[in-house]
């Protein structure tokens, strides 16, 4: 879809009442095995996935885990500098965005987000916060606390009916936290 007003008015239609479930993961193992499950869903390659938590958090590890279920192989660099790291697979596109970074509004057109972000293929974002007013409802949030015990509580919350279908579809989320 490259016209993006009209990809605006299809998320906007698309605005669903959210839906929160709640996850602890006590390793990285854990982590790794959500990624496992939450890339093998058939509707993720259109999401945009926002990611919340504090620096270290968990955000990036999450992300390297599911490109790599994914099929990415080699390094899988964090986005920190350069704001977006770019995959193309076979069958579709992954952009990763941290926006810890990002300051200057103009930057929005002048690096082709928006278009991006109108476009079809797979989002994730760390500190989507620091471009709200620019950035798209998302379909999916995930919020990570580090807990005392290092483990991570995690909070997810969808937006839309692609993001009700990555928790219902999820095996993971369908057991008592
Ligand atoms: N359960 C866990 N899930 C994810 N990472 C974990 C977990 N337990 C320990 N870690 C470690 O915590 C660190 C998380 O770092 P990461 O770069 O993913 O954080 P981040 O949230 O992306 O931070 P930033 O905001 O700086 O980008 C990694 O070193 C990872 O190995
Ligand atoms: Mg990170």
């Amino acid at each position: 879809m490259r016209n993006p007003e009209l990809a605006i008015k299809v998320r906007a239609v698309d605005r669903h009442t959210p839906i929160v479930k709640s996850l602890r993961w006590p390793t990285e193992s854990a982590t790794q095995e959500f990624a496992r499950q939450l890339a093998q869903h058939p509707s993720l390659q259109g999401a945009v996935v926002t990611l919340r938590g504090d620096l270290g958090a968990g955000k990036t590890t999450l992300v390297r885990h599911l490109l790599r279920t994914l099929g990415v192989s080699g390094r899988i660099k964090s986005p920190t500098f350069a704001l977006v790291e770019t995959y193309e697979l076979p069958n579709f596109t992954v952009w990763h965005f941290d926006f810890y970074r990002f300051s200057d509004p103009r930057e929005w057109e002048e690096a082709g987000f928006r278009d991006i972000f109108c476009g079809p293929g797979l989002k994730f974002v760390e500190w989507p916060e620091k471009a709200c007013g620019m950035l798209p409802q998302a379909d999916l949030d995930i919020d990570l606390v580090t807990e005392l015990d290092e483990s991570r509580a995690v909070r997810l919350t969808s937006y839309s009916a692609l993001g009700v279908a990555l928790l219902v579809g999820t095996p993971l989320l369908q057991e008592p936290p």
